[in-house]
Order: C-alpha cells, then structure tokens, then sequence
C-alpha cells in the first residue's frame, strides 16, 4: 500500500509531442477508431490478422471460445518463418539488414532478408535430416547468437515447436525441460561470452542428455572455439551439416492453432510452467503490436536488450519485429562490458532509433554515471521503451531526460510470457504518459481491477489485474497440464484470466502494475518461483527446512532472501553459505542464487505449521514492527531471525 500511495503522488503528465504524432504509424484518430473497434475484440482482431499476416488460406471464423479454451483464425492456415521472412526476401527487402548482430569482444555480422531465407531454409532441411517432423519438439540451449533466430524461424518452418532455455540456466533445469516437453533434438553451442570469457554450454547439454531418452541429436554452433567433446552418432557441427543442406525448403502451411512454441517460466510450485503459445494468434498479437506501440518503420534501426531465451526476445527481438520487415539489432553479451558505455556505444555505432529495455538496466545505469551515456551521440533514438517490471518515477525521468534527451516517447509496456504479446501500453503518439503507469490497454485488449469475488474496485483503490476478454496471443495452456492450466489462470473468477498481478486504475482510467501478489518473485526483470528456489535449497544434503521471500532491491526491483534451517549437527556458516549458492546454481541457474542467506534453527509457522511468510518478508526488508504474529507459534523466533540474540 505505500507503494500504491507513494505513486498515486506522481503528477506529471508527459504529451506526445505534434512531431512525433504527425510521423506515427497509429496517430491519434487511428488510435481512437481502433479503440471503437476493439470493442469487439474477435472484429477488430481478425482486421488486424488480414492486415499484417500474409495467409495461404484465410480463417472462417476469429474466435472459437470455450472458457477457458481458446482457438483464434479457425480454418486459417500461415507458416510464421514465411511472414518473418520470405515475404521481406521476395520484396525490395531482400538486401535489407533483417538482423545486425554484436557479439561481446566486438565482432559483428549483419544479415540481410535475403541471406536469412537461405539459412532458416538450410537449418529447416538440416532438421528434417535429424528426423524432426511436424509437431516435434526442438530445444534451443543457446547463446544469444544469429543462429538462435535461424534455428527459431526453422523449427516454424517446418512446424516443430521449439523450447528455449535460456542460456544462463543448469544442466538440471535443462534437462527437466527437455524432459517434460519430450525434446528430440536439441541445438546448442560450443559457448558464449560474458564480461570478456568464454562460458561453456554444450558440456551441459552433454550433462543433461544422460537422463533425457527422447533426444536424438544434438547440434552445436561453434562461438568459442573452445576445445568441445562430440559424442559420435548424436552430436553434429552447425557448419558441418549447413555446409551439406539444400537452401531449399518450402514452408509448412500449418493451422493457425499448430503449437508455435513451448517456454517455461516460474510459478508458484516449484515446477516451471511449459506455457504454449500457437501460429496465428500469437503472431497477429505480437506483429500489430510492434507496429502500433515502437511505431516500426522500414527506416528504424530497432533494439531490444532482451535475451531471446525470455518472452521479451521471442516476440520483440525476433518474431513481432521481423515480421514487420524491420531491422532488429542483437546484442550477445554484457551491457557493460568492456566499458560501462558499452549499449550507448551500440546505440550510437548503429544509429539505432527504437530502444526497448527493462527497469533494472536502466537502475544500473543511472548509478554508474550520467558521463557514460552522455559521452556518445545518441541523438538517432526517437522512442524509448520498457518492460518486465515497473519503472519507478525516478527511473522514468532519467530515461526521458539523459537517454531521450526529451523528444522521445516512452512505452511502459505491461505484459508476460502468459499473455505473449503487450496488453497494457501508452501509444505513443495518443497516450498521454505519467511517469510510472503502463497507461491503458492496447485496443481490442479489456482489463479491469478485481477483488476477490470477482466485483470492479474503484479507482484509486487497488486489487488485482484482470484480463475479461480472450485475445489472440493468449497462452493456449500449460504443456502436458491441462488442469494446472484450468487452476492457476481461470480459477479464480469466471471465464476471466487471472496474471498475478496486484494494480490499481487512477481517475483517468490509467493502470498503475504493483508487482506480483503470488510467491513469484520479478529479480531483474525475470521470474523466478519462492518455492524453486526452496525445493532446491531444501535438496541440499546440509538443509532441513527453507524459506525464500524477495525483498525490494534498489537495482534489481527484488534480491532473493533465503532463511535456512541446517540439519543438526550441520555448522551453519560461511562454508555452508557458499555451498548453499552453488547447489542452487546447479539446481537452477545464477540467476536464482539468493543474495542473503539467513541460518536460523526454526522458522516462524502458524500452529497449523504453515511458514509465516508475511513476517519473513517484513524481516528480510528490515522493518520495525512485523505485522501481524498473533498466530506465530513461538514469537522467539523473531527475534531471533532478526539477529537480536546474537
Ligand atoms: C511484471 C515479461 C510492471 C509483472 C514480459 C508480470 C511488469 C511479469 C511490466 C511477467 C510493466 C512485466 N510494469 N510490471 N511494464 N512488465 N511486468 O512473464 O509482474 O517474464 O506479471 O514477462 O513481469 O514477467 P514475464
């Protein structure tokens, strides 16, 4: 609630600028027929599908609804790599810079519209080769290089789902997802860089292939050059096989519902989800976005920072920018290495006009120094961009004034793996803008602020965000899990998606996004479960009993806390802390390894022996008084967790 308070004080109202709105793709009176027309969602959608998709054959119907099962662009049948990329390579694109690539020591490579449609063909034949068909599963384990983009638009090519597990996560995770989603191949990489050394992947596939009896090969992208072990009869080179395959693959008509890809995320059991998006709505989504909100045009030079391995790479890195015919700038490492000014540097090299980032990056950057981005000429942006976590005010006005220099319009844009493409975003030549608030939906996108029962809470009160209508890049499910899928999102009020979210709407009508109400925690911008992290803390030899809470984090919005109960005998201390941060670093990944573990014998529980998580979250944040512990069985516990004894 101080959170809710503190920003209901901010007043400032930026307007789009006449320049800007003069220029715009979506201006002002587009933007209101659009809202009109999104009205009715399944009318205004299909518009937008017959619009920017280019179909084999033309759907019957928009919308099939059956709460909460949703078939968008019945009858429709498209092939996405055709809309990403032969489409551009048939037409003056051809020779356009469809990727611009900047690998961390410096090197680059662009390639064209017409290039990519000879490597996405090649890749397509390469995995036919390896047995992939239609509706296979491809895991993609890789740095972010071109070829991840290749091996993406080849899989849709051909109609094999891929799976991408970003780079920075275990061999276990890998293997527990190559696993559920049944993967037959998996590609790879020798490695990648990051802050100026060579990381090594493919020994981890090697790792994670021992326990996954569906894979059947494997192929690995030389980066590094470091010395790499290829088992014979599984393991291929990329080049080896590029080098043979035919640039000739025609692309798959496939269903506008044909399983487009899988893409685990965290959730609040200490299982990620395999939440599965398909063709066509997807597609429509992501692509009319990109379009109206980065106002995309065939001169932008347009860059995310996202890793592909997140939702924000899959539909703002590759599909949704590409199928624009646009130019899309690739980053593979650090942002900053080797200099704090490395992306003002990229910014500045490539003349990039779009810029799309996250909250933490530019936390960081307002603490290393205004001298960094002000040393370069970054006077080609013309529209800033944000996502994946909310952007406190102070943030907002940084980017404004240091990187936009005041001219460019800036999208906080709402969204998540679950809904696939942007639902809650300024428009940027439409939407006045307050520093803060993600604005109002998109057109053809409904939300509101519920309470528990399901009734409108009035504004400014808060509650939780709530998606009323089905829009086409919704998840269609959980992969292999109908009933979680049932549970988590629908269940809660009728016919009605339900993200976790916790908001509050202003007298305007503005959203303002609070963070997560459920045990996921948002640590730079990525999910990460509170119970993930426990069921790996607890598989620990030395642990009998974790808890994690998040608490707020200047830099990464939220720092992972960690309070945990060693087994007797077990000497809690600085050898055990480290141990701790290098199991959950096998169990997950880095990005999960706590920033504070706590050593205590007992947690604070209810008589009926649930965790009194509240109170631990009050006591990670430092906080006086904590809240509520008359049902705390024994209150010595809190004093203890507090250090008092000590
Ligand atoms: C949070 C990332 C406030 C939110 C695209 C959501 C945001 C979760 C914003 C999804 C924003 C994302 N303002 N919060 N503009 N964007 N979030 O699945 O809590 O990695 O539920 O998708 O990030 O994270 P995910």
């Amino acid at each position: 609630m101080a959170d809710i308070e503190s920003l209901l004080k901010e007043k400032r109202v930026f307007k789009p600028s006449p320049e800007f709105a003069r220029q715009a793709n979506w201006n002002k009176k587009t933007v209101r027929e659009h809202r009109k027309a999104g009205e009715k969602p399944e009318r205004f959608w299909a518009r937008m599908a017959k619009e920017n998709l280019s179909w084999f054959t033309p759907f019957t119907k928009a919308l099939d609804w059956k709460p909460p099962f949703a078939k968008w662009f019945v009858g429709g049948k498209l092939n996405v790599s055709y809309n990403c990329v032969d489409r551009h390579a048939e037409s003056w694109r051809k020779n356009k810079a469809a990727i611009i690539w900047e690998g961390e020591p410096g090197d680059t490579r662009t390639i064209t519209y017409g290039e990519l449609h000879r490597e996405v063909q090649k890749f397509a034949n390469v995995l036919k080769g390896l047995g992939v068909k239609k509706g296979d599963r491809v895991a993609l384990y890789m740095p972010m290089v071109p070829e991840l983009a290749i091996a993406m638009l080849a899989c849709t090519r051909i109609g094999a789902p891929h799976s991408i597990v970003f780079g920075g996560f275990s061999a276990d995770s890998l293997r527990d997802r190559i696993n559920d989603a049944g993967a037959k191949v998996v590609v790879t990489a020798d490695g990648g860089y990051r802050r100026g050394v060579p990381f090594a992947l493919k020994p981890m596939v090697d790792e994670a292939c021992q326990a996954t009896p569906s894979i059947a090969a494997t192929v690995t992208v030389k980066r590094t050059g470091e010395p790499t072990e290829m088992k014979a009869g599984r393991d291929v080179w990329w080049h080896d096989e590029m080098g043979k395959a035919s640039a000739k693959c025609a692309p798959a008509r496939l269903d506008a519902e044909h399983p487009l890809f899988i893409l685990y995320t965290s959730g609040t059991t200490g299982k990620p989800k395999g939440i599965l998006h398909t063709t066509g709505g997807y597609l429509t989504h992501v692509t009319t976005t990109a379009r109206a909100i980065f106002d995309l045009k065939d001169e932008d030079v347009y860059w995310c920072t996202a890793d592909i391995g997140w939702i924000t790479g899959h539909s703002y890195v590759v599909y949704g920018i590409l199928a624009n015919g646009a130019t899309t700038v690739m980053y593979e490492g650090t942002p900053t290495y080797p200099g704090p000014d490395r992306f003002w540097d990229i910014i500045e090299r490539w003349g990039v006009t779009i810029f799309y980032t996250a909250p933490t990056a530019i936390r960081t950057f307002i603490r290393l120094g205004d001298e960094h981005p002000k040393g370069h000429d970054l006077s080609s942006l013309r529209l800033l961009g944000s996502v994946g976590e909310p952007i406190n005010p102070e943030a907002w006005i940084w980017y404004n004034k240091i990187i936009g220099n005041r001219k460019c319009p800036i999208v906080d844009t709402w969204w998540q793996t679950e809904t696939g493409g942007i639902m809650i975003t300024p428009l940027p030549a439409a939407v006045d803008t307050k520093p803060g608030s993600a604005t109002k939906t998109f057109p053809g996108i409904h939300a509101a602020i519920l309470d528990e029962e399901g009734s409108e809470v009035k504004p400014p009160d808060g509650g939780f965000l709530a998606i009323t209508r089905p829009w086409p890049g919704m998840l269609r499910g959980i992969w292999g899990d109908k009933q979680r899928y049932k549970e988590t999102y629908w269940s809660k009020w009728k016919d009605t998606y339900f993200p976790g979210d916790g908001a509050h709407r202003d007298k305007d009508g503005y959203f303002w996004i609070m963070g997560r109400i459920d045990d996921v925690m948002n640590v730079s911008g990525h999910r990460i479960g509170t119970m993930e992290v426990e069921s790996a803390l607890v598989s620990h030899p030395d642990v009998a009993e974790a808890a994690v809470v998040g608490r707020p984090d200047e830099i990464t919005g939220t720092a992972i806390v960690a309070f945990v109960t060693p087994r007797g005998g077990v000497d809690a201390g600085e050898t055990l802390g480290k141990a701790l941060l290098a199991h959950v670093t096998k169990e997950i990944g880095a990005i999960a390894k706590p920033k504070d573990i706590r050593f205590t014998d007992v947690l604070p529980k209810t008589r009926s022996g649930k965790i009194m998580r509240r109170l631990l979250r009050d006591i990670a944040e430092g906080k006086e008084s904590v809240g509520d512990t008359t049902t705390l069985e024994d209150y010595s516990v809190v004093a203890k967790l507090r250090g008092e004894e000590e």
